[in-house]
């Protein structure tokens, strides 16, 4: 990825969570997308003062460098992944405000955007860039550990590839409807257009090719906590995360 990971963490984070708690090693949480993965791993990363990686925002900011490049989702994987193996991507894993880069740019609107979101499986599909980007997640766990701080990571392989030894796994499950209920929501509040039929249809859709590739396709690690958030408010999730990182010493 034309050079090494890099990370920023930036001001603001309190050397100490609300209660006086950190986090002292590596929650995954993996699950589809609409199932409350960020806003809930980003809030457990800012109470326990942890940093926070988001990697769905990765392999789409990577997507977002080959359509710049003039690629789609059609072009060919050999195509692909000489782009988004060479885009200058740079994440900031301060769970206060993550932000990705590319080229030096904050890209974090543009890579919700509906092209990308149309082209991100089959882009995250190539196995070299896969690679390459699990190559730059554990560089930057491994930062974030050296620090001295903890790191909560989400995506759809963090306790199956990328970091299979995290103190705690969490698969987020929910029902179609409600992913994509959650997800029409989002897009509206982020003032992209939202039309319910069409949303629970790309919902759908990157379900069955996530699950489907052949390289890491989106399952639960053996050793996850399967949750399935259809009938629990954030609230109600915050609250258990808590409790599992207390039960596995995960905090000090
Ligand atoms: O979480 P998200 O919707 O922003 O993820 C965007 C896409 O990236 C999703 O369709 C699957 C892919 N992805 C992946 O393959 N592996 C990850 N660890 C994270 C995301």
């Amino acid at each position: 990825m034309g050079g090494e990971a890099r990370a920023v963490v930036g001001a603001g984070i309190s050397s100490r969570g609300e209660w006086g708690m950190v986090l002292t090693g590596v929650v995954a949480m993996d699950g589809p997308s609409g199932t409350g993965k960020s806003t809930v791993s980003r809030r457990l990363a800012r109470e326990l003062s942890a940093a926070y990686l988001d990697t769905g925002a990765m392999y789409r900011a990577a997507t977002l460098a080959c359509l710049r490049a003039g690629l789609t989702a059609e072009s060919g994987p050999e195509q692909l992944a000489g782009i988004a193996i060479a885009a200058d991507l740079e994440s900031v894993t301060d769970p206060a405000a993550p932000r990705i880069l590319l080229a030096g740019t904050d890209v974090e609107s543009e890579i919700r955007d509906q092209p990308v979101t149309q082209a991100v499986s089959a882009v995250s599909a190539v196995p070299e860039v896969r690679e390459a980007l699990v190559a730059r997640q554990r560089a930057l766990i491994e930062k974030a550990l050296a620090e001295g701080r903890g790191i909560v990571v989400e995506g759809r392989d963090i306790g199956s590839v990328v970091a299979p030894d995290a103190g705690l796994k969490v698969y987020l499950t929910a029902s179609e409807e409600v992913r994509a209920a959650r997800r029409a929501r989002q897009d509206l509040k982020a003032g992209r257009r939202a039309d319910g039929a069409a949303v629970l249809a790309d919902v759908q859709r990157r379900d069955r090719l996530d699950s489907t590739r052949k390289t890491s396709p989106l399952h639960a690690a053996p050793d996850a906590l399967v949750l399935d958030t259809d009938e629990l408010s954030v609230d109600a999730v915050h609250a258990e995360l808590l409790r599992l990182v207390g039960e596995r010493g995960l905090v000090g």
